[in-house]
């Protein structure tokens, strides 16, 4: 038994659930994850996966990328990322509504289909369906050697390294990271970036495993912001642009883990319901980065705040208007936009966690929950 206990701690690296663990594990998985394939000083990008099948990536009609849960929150940034930098026409589809709804696919379409584990059911399904229509299918996993990695025609891994808590976080965060890196890439082929935007971005992915490091940093400050609300019965996650998808997936943290209610809505589609919802006992968590929309969130928190909602602002480094109106603020370093999830999402991850592990939940195995969903 005790032998048991001691193993445990040790996978766990001293940390007291997988999950934390992972947390803090992203910045080297981010590196890890792009060492290899990018070379920022000579302004290259490396992926075998693509080199190889570069010509179907741009002659593609429309991408359409097919996930479940966590892995299609990071389908959606990689829309933002593909149709602003590569410009062309992308489509976010959850596996299980497209293996059932006849979709027209065609074979001028890419299909990519994200996964950490690799063994999804509807994904693979999805899957089996777009290749019967002749569509050509890139896969994104993390388990080396999955069934979905096997099943597509080629792929990239985004080496996260083992995941086990069920609540997914590095897995999100290489993902973006390797949809990125893709993009880019194509970009670069096809001549829809600039070389100076091209290299901006290169510099500014290599920076951010340590603005994670940072933004992890605040943890103590998130621990006590979780003590403060950890009672709240509902929650609002609110972001716009990039951030739009790290709403949603924050909300999906806290439900996971802690089993509190909490939705999370583009900033602006507020004032079309969920506002007749907030009052002084709702918790609403804005990210409200400096790039993107800025004003137009803070405008929207200035709405929240008039009908007494308590406002968490996820802000940049600096940020002034915010902590003027927001109840707590937690600081996330400034980059790019398009990169910005990389970190807004940190701090979500660290909240669901604290206030799972405050409410006693089982973080690591939330009730109903499996790591990999392998039946219908
Ligand atoms: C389950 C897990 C989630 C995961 C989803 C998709 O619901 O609990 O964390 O995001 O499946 O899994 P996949 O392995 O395909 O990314």
């Amino acid at each position: 038994q005790e032998l048991q206990m001691n193993l445990e701690q040790i996978v766990k690296g001293g940390y007291e659930h997988f999950m934390l663990k992972e947390i803090h594990e992203q910045p080297d998985a981010i590196k890890d994850t792009y060492r290899g394939r990018l070379n920022a000083k000579e302004g290259l990008i490396r992926m075998a996966g693509i080199d190889d099948n570069i010509e179907k990536f741009l002659n593609a009609n429309r991408i359409v990328i097919i996930a479940c849960g966590t892995s299609w929150h990071a389908g959606l940034v990689a829309e933002y990322i593909f149709e602003d930098l590569v410009r062309i026409p992308v489509e976010v589809e959850y596996a299980s509504e497209f293996r059932y709804r006849n979709p027209v696919i065609t074979e001028n379409d890419v299909v990519i289909a994200i996964s950490q584990s690799g063994e999804t059911a509807d994904t693979l399904a999805a899957i089996k369906l777009a290749k019967s229509k002749g569509a050509f299918v890139f896969g994104v996993c993390n388990v080396v050697g999955s069934t979905i990695a096997r099943e597509t025609h080629a792929g990239a891994y985004t080496h996260a390294g083992p995941e086990i808590g069920v609540a997914s976080t590095k897995a999100f965060t290489t993902q973006i990271t390797v949809l990125m890196l893709i993009a880019l890439k194509l970009a670069k082929e096809k001549g829809s970036i600039s070389k100076s935007s091209f290299h901006h971005h290169l510099q500014e992915l290599e920076l951010i495993p340590g603005k994670v490091k940072k933004a992890l940093k605040q943890d103590e400050h998130i621990k006590k912001i979780a003590e403060i609300y950890k009672d709240a019965k509902n929650c609002l996650y609110l972001g716009r642009g990039y951030n739009f998808p790290v709403a949603l997936e924050g909300a999906l943290k806290l439900k996971e883990i802690s089993y509190i209610h909490a939705e999370g809505y583009p900033a602006a589609e507020m004032k079309h319901g969920p506002i007749a919802l907030i009052d002084e006992h709702m918790p609403v968590f804005v990210i409200a980065t400096k790039k993107g929309h800025y004003e137009k969130v803070v405008s929207n928190i200035e709405e929240i705040k008039a009908r007494k909602g308590k406002i968490i602002g996820i802000v940049t480094e600096g940020d002034e208007a915010v902590k003027g109106l927001a109840d707590h603020v937690i600081e996330v370093p400034e980059t790019l936009e398009s990169l910005s999830p990389l970190l807004t999402t940190i701090p979500l991850q660290l909240l669901s966690y604290h206030i799972a592990v405050l409410l006693n939940r089982n973080v690591d195995q939330p009730r109903n929950l499996a790591k990999s969903v392998t039946v219908e």
